[in-house]
């Protein structure tokens, strides 16, 4: 009899299961209809964004950049980006007209403390670790007398241009909270810290990450309109026409054109489907109320988004027995990296994600519980990669490149980078898949989207040269 209740209470259990999944499944939905409304409201916050200074939910940032990357730079370069748990340094020789570059690079992570700490300590760290890169790659030459050596730095966080090498910002966003930097000149706290130890280097160029990646891809490809980022954070920039910006009171950029970084990240509408699980999440973040839309989809909040859901399940619908397991109340217990992983597999009992729950959570599942936390994932990654489409249409609306207004012959080049677009196949092909339901196949016939590895990094190194004070250099 005591095991036939259990049967009876372990169906149960699944039926509440599965009665809470369907309704989250429900609130995270994004037919055509709804991911159309994102784009015209998206639209409208970037009209918004580009007339006003203040107070829009897209900031819509001119990037100052002047000249753009032809293919023709030549020189050595240096860059650092700064945007996420890691930072990059970078050391490229550009070698002329259809030669191509060469480069060499290193990756270091970010101490947690640092994210959470002072600017001079974040400060100081990053510029060491540059110094004794530079050091090492050029066997601690130093330059000419009267020559500096130049750097594009790429800061993947919302900034106030002042000029392509200056910049205010505004505020810090993935899981940073670093004292005395907001509202400074990003670039007079990197000098401060790089004249601290002594060390010889000019900033050419400081740019968001989606600036540097549009530059990366236009080095290759002149039909590069716009990059977009699907990592860590996300974003977008674009090239718009002088005109079409209302809020720029100097004199027109001799381009015709600006490179403007959207910070799309930021968006908010009562058109996106939130559910309490993003809700909490935002109210638990360092930063509550901001970049709403980069917390409904990006690699920093996909992973907890599925932990909170499955706590949910545990809590109202015990999905993992009586008791909540403890590991799943914790932040950072589940991550993208697992939600990800798990949601690759395709074994027919759900193995990897068994494994994955055990080591990350401590759990012992059934076939049946590992269908659910796939179904989360599922629903969670999918929900993301189509507003993510939705994001990239609207801009490509707002250019007239969508293949509804106008220009639709011309082929655009989207240039995207980050480990939600190269690594995640599934969110990779629920985004195209969103895509092409949203252009239609055969306006979707015109834009490319091209992977851009890396591309930030280059391209701020790129930028460097095409703003660089002594032109092309090759000292070292
Ligand atoms: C965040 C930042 C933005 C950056 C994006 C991708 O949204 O605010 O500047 O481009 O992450 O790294």
């Amino acid at each position: 009899f005591r095991q036939e209740a259990g049967v009876v209470a372990l169906a149960a259990q699944q039926q509440d299961s599965q009665r809470l999944l369907d309704e989250f499944r429900q609130a995270c939905d994004t037919p055509l209809a709804k991911l159309e409304a994102v784009v015209d409201a998206m639209v409208l916050e970037m009209e918004a964004g580009l007339a006003a200074d203040e107070g829009c939910l897209l900031k819509m940032l001119p990037s100052f950049v002047e000249n753009l990357p032809k293919g023709t730079e030549k020189g050595v370069y240096y860059a650092l980006d700064l945007g996420g748990t890691n930072f990059r340094v970078l050391r490229a020789v550009f070698l002329g007209p259809g030669e191509g570059c060469t480069q060499e690079s290193e990756v270091f992570a970010i101490p947690q403390e640092l994210m959470l700490g002072t600017s001079e300590q974040l400060f100081d760290f990053i510029v060491s670790r540059l110094q004794d890169f530079v050091n090492r790659e050029t066997q601690n030459k130093s330059p000419p007398e009267g020559h500096k050596r130049e750097l594009g730095f790429t800061f993947s966080f919302p900034v106030k241009q002042t000029s392509v090498a200056s910049g205010t910002l505004i505020h810090w966003s993935k899981g940073f909270k670093v004292s005395g930097t907001e509202g400074r000149d990003i670039v007079e706290v990197l000098r401060e810290a790089i004249d601290r130890r002594n060390f010889q280097m000019e900033v050419a160029a400081l740019v968001n990450d989606t600036v540097g990646t549009l530059a990366g891809g236009r080095y290759i490809n002149s039909d590069v309109m716009m990059a977009v980022i699907l990592g860590t954070g996300t974003n977008a920039c674009y090239i718009e026409r002088a005109e079409a910006v209302p809020k720029w009171q100097a004199p027109p950029p001799s381009s015709g054109v600006h490179v403007i970084n959207t910070e799309w990240g930021n968006f908010s509408s009562p058109t996106l489907p939130t559910t309490f699980a993003d809700d909490e999440l935002d109210r638990e973040s360092v930063n509550p109320g901001e970049h709403i839309f980069e917390k409904m989809m990006s690699g920093m909040y996909l992973g907890d988004l599925v932990r909170r859901v499955l706590l949910k399940l545990a809590q109202d619908a015990s999905l993992f027995g009586d008791t909540v397991p403890e590991k799943l109340t914790k932040k950072g217990s589940l991550v993208t990296p697992d939600t990800s992983k798990m949601h690759g597999d395709e074994t027919p009992d759900l193995e990897t994600v068994g494994d994955t729950l055990k080591k990350k959570l401590d759990l012992d599942t059934s076939v049946e519980q590992r269908k659910v936390v796939y179904s989360v994932i599922d629903i969670i990654a999918r929900r993301g990669a189509r507003l993510a489409a939705a994001a990239i249409v609207a801009v490509l609306r707002k250019i007239g490149r969508d293949g509804k207004s106008g220009n639709g012959r011309s082929k655009t080049v989207i240039a995207m980078d980050g480990g939600l677009y190269e690594r995640y196949p599934q969110f990779r092909n629920y985004l195209k898949e969103a895509f092409l339901e949203l252009l239609g196949e055969a306006a979707v016939k015109n834009v490319d989207i091209e992977l851009s590895k890396d591309g930030s990094g280059i391209g701020a190194a790129l930028l460097a040269a095409c703003h660089s004070k002594y032109g092309a250099q090759r000292w070292d």
